[in-house]
């Protein structure tokens, strides 16, 4: 990692120094585990940038107001959506540009046409797909196949874009991320894996708790491992919730049964018993411990009502930082040799 923090070094580290060792120039944004530390340290400092600039964008004084003009985006969502397909659409809005989007019914990826030749149209029309799918592999052929950037906007694989967000609200609200200890418990899912992998990435620890048989697939549990360990951070998986929320700083859960799982919910929910955040799994934690989830939440099932509407929840905080990160990745990935220049 840098040895300043460029996400709080907000005088040498300008939105146009960013752009000019952009990480993510023409490239697509599918896995955390793509970029290196520093690599997502420069999105979260264009994003927090982006953050402070929301009222220019929003009223046009801004020369970023700009920065999409005719660009279109294609929106291709295979799933339901509130935050990821807003923000996005706002995101590209408040950037110059234009957004299509895609419902699960129009499309019908991989049934009515098939993803290669999915994205060979798209690519002839549009300058980037953000993607919503049940598979991570067809994240991989529309890549594979297209030659534009392919943003993942969720996959049965990862949520990188979530992970962005949740990071930036750890910056906002700790001002740092060095030295905290983050609690996942739950479900080892696509929210999961993005999160740890960022934690890894960041040189944050962690601790988690997920059931046997719910955890990430031996191939991912094992490249964590790999990376916690080169980043010298402890990282450390139980079945144990009320061990694995002890000194966090933050704790974090996701839903037991995400989209695309329906099927299998009755069999799995009594798996997670003893896993919903309550207050007195939060007591545990250090006190002020935040209270984070991707969201939409489960009331009553992985979180409480008192816990999800407790001071210390920052879970609207996460879904605000959403607009901004992605933002930043759109503007990184589409950056062209325009006039964007101070
Ligand atoms: N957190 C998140 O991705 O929410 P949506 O499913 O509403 O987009
Ligand atoms: N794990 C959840 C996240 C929703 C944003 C799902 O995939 O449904």
């Amino acid at each position: 990692m840098l040895k300043v923090d460029p996400v709080n070094d907000t005088t040498a580290v300008t939105l146009p120094r960013i752009l000019t060792r952009n990480p993510l120039r023409g490239k697509s944004f599918l896995s955390i585990d793509a970029f290196s530390g520093e690599e997502l340290q420069l999105i979260l400092a264009a994003a927090k940038r982006l953050k402070g600039r929301r009222k220019t964008l929003q009223t046009g004084g801004d020369e970023y107001r700009a920065a999409l003009n005719g660009k279109h985006i294609a929106l291709l969502f295979q799933k339901p959506s509130l935050r990821t397909r807003v923000t996005f659409q706002v995101a590209i809005e408040e950037l110059g540009g234009t957004a299509i989007y895609l419902g699960p019914q129009e499309v019908d990826m991989g049934v009515r046409e098939s993803v290669p030749d999915v994205a060979r149209n798209l690519e002839r029309w549009v300058d980037a797909i953000v993607a919503r799918v049940f598979r991570h592999d067809d994240l991989l052929t529309l890549a594979q196949y297209g030659s534009i950037p392919v943003i993942n906007a969720l996959s049965d694989g990862e949520h990188p874009c979530q992970a962005l967000a949740d990071f930036l609200t750890l910056y906002d609200k700790h001002g740092s991320v060095q030295g905290l200890k983050l609690a996942y418990v739950g479900d080892g899912n696509n929210v999961a894996v993005s999160l740890m992998l960022m934690a890894a990435k960041l040189g944050v620890g962690m601790s988690v708790a997920m059931p046997e048989g719910y955890r990430p697939k031996p191939e991912v549990q094992k490249r964590l491992d790999d990376l916690f360990r080169i980043a010298g951070v402890p990282f450390t998986v139980s079945d144990d919730p009320q061990r694995a929320v002890e000194g966090a700083d933050a704790v974090y859960t996701d839903t037991w049964v995400s989209m695309g799982e329906e099927d299998e919910a009755a069999k799995k929910r009594p798996a997670f018993t003893g896993y919903q955040v309550t207050p007195e799994l939060m007591a545990r934690a250090n006190p002020g411990a935040l209270f984070m989830h991707c969201l939409p939440a489960h009331r009553g099932e992985e979180v409480t009502d008192s816990v999800m509407d407790s001071p210390h929840s920052v879970v609207f905080d996460q879904a605000e930082n959403r607009l901004h990160v992605q933002k930043a990745v759109l503007l990184l990935a589409l950056q062209s040799l325009g006039p964007i220049t101070s």
